[in-house]
């Protein structure tokens, strides 16, 4: 597409074999921009790339400098839960989530930055457990961790010019919610003020800004995409209890 909001802008995307990450992919692609799709397990013009393996970003930047010259945009947006509780957790859950989580992340920045003009942008996908407790504690440290990535990220990259910021999805449906179990979708609609989950496509607008020249004072932000979930700290139960006829 000529003229949409990524025209000219080449922008990778991690993860973008099946949910958040390949409708990322799709819509940044409507918006114009020459997206290289990635995943771990290849598919349909997805070329592969493990996130935790730094030779994967290498043989991938070469390939970007070779085919492009520059890259204008990266979408941090590979992830993987583990849902073991805190006392069942072992050193070795952690390092397998954090490997992907956060060091995947860090590898991208550290090899497409060098390629990156000013206004480029990155966008890492982190999550409403970043923002509260969660129970799954080697996705939630790992999502926390990875808030300290863009932070900092965002403070050494800005004088050249490149943007990083963070989007925080909620419960978004994709294969990896359809692997918790019923009462964690349905748990999640109780505490969600828009009472109810959401689309992969509502995600990937704000992806589309954040990358595109629309955003293009907005650095070190964190927003989330979650129907309000993490918005009232646990006091929406509070709330519809006394609207359930207990008085006020
Ligand atoms: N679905 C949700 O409710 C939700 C909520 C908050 C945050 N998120 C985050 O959004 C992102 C996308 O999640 P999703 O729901 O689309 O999940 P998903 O499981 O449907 O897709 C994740 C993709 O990442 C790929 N992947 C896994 N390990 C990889 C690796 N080492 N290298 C490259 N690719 C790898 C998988 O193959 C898969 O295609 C993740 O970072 C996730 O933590 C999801």
């Amino acid at each position: 597409m000529n003229g949409g909001r990524l025209a000219g802008k080449v922008v990778v995307v991690t993860g973008a074999a099946r949910g958040q990450g390949a409708a990322e992919a799709a819509a940044l692609e409507r918006e114009g921009a020459t997206v290289v799709a990635t995943d771990v397990n290849s598919g349909e013009g997805v070329r592969r790339l493990d996130v935790t393996l730094a030779d994967d970003w290498a043989d991938l930047a070469d390939h970007l400098r070779d085919a492009y010259g520059a890259v204008h945009g990266l979408v941090n947006n590979a992830g993987i839960t583990w849902r073991a509780r805190l006392d069942e957790v072992t050193a070795e859950d952690m390092s397998c989530v954090h490997a992907v989580n956060v060091n995947g992340p860090l590898l991208g920045i550290q090899h497409l930055a060098p390629l990156m003009p000013p206004g480029s942008s990155v966008v890492n996908v982190g999550s409403s457990a970043a923002l509260t407790a969660h129970y799954p504690v080697a996705y939630t440290t790992s999502k926390w961790a990875l808030r300290g990535l863009s932070k900092t990220a965002a403070l050494e990259l800005g004088p050249r010019g490149i943007r990083v910021n963070t989007i925080h999805p909620g419960f978004i449906e994709t294969e990896m919610t359809a692997s918790a179990a019923p009462a964690f979708r349905e748990s999640n609609i109780r505490e969600t003020p828009l009472g109810r989950v959401g689309t992969v496509d509502e995600v990937t607008p704000l992806v589309v800004f954040l990358l595109c020249d629309d955003s293009s004072f907005i650095t070190g932000a964190e927003i989330p995409v979650d129907g309000g979930l993490t918005s009232h700290g646990g006091v929406k139960s509070v709330s519809d209890a006394l609207l359930d006829g207990a008085g006020r």
